[in-house]
């Protein structure tokens, strides 16, 4: 397996790859990431199997805002492999991703890669809750400076005092 950054060619492999594509949000969301080189393709025999998007928009920290795997590569390690890379692309002490309280292969997989819980968004789903997960620098490949990356992320940070 090759996992690189997706390029504007990928976009229809990438589409074709996710089941949810077939609506324009999804698709619109797709080539916003690809634009703003913020996607990774896995790749198999030159074939994209799967994808992730990293991007800052949590906080300020870094945020694996969407993980997926064709589902007929999947229990194959192309989840964990993107979730690796992504790991060592972020910029941020912290790593932080989230997934619905009903999708418990994601879970496990988080779980199985040192990611602990960090909170419950309600309201996003009806009937099913937005579980927060994040992983600390020390267990991310490299130490990063938060501040620094903090201050040129464009999202303002939680007030502390709020
Ligand atoms: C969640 C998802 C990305 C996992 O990708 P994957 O390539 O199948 O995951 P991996 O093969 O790397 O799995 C690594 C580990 O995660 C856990 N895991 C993954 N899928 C699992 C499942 N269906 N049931 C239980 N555990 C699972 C296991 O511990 C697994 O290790 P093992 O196979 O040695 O037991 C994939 O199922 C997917 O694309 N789902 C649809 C999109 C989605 O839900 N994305 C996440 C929210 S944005």
């Amino acid at each position: 397996m090759n996992i690189r950054p997706a390029i504007a060619e990928d976009i229809a492999a990438i589409c074709a790859c996710d089941h949810l594509a077939g609506e324009p949000a999804r698709r619109r969301f797709i080539r916003d990431a690809v634009a703003s080189g913020t996607a990774d393709v896995a790749e198999r025999e030159a074939r994209v199997i799967g994808y992730a998007v990293l991007d800052y928009s949590f906080y300020g920290h870094g945020f694996i805002a969407m993980l997926y795997v064709h589902p007929a590569h999947r229990r194959a390690g192309v989840g964990a492999g993107l979730i690796r890379h992504v790991e060592t692309r972020c910029k941020t002490a912290k790593l932080f991703t989230s997934t619905n309280e009903r999708n418990r292969p994601m879970q496990a997989l988080l779980v199985k890669l040192g990611y602990s819980p960090s909170g419950v968004i309600n309201n996003l789903d009806e009937g099913d809750p937005e579980i927060v997960y994040f992983k600390r620098g020390e267990k991310l490949p490299f130490d990063r400076d938060t501040e620094e990356a903090t201050a040129r992320s464009s999202v303002p940070r939680k007030d502390p005092n709020r």
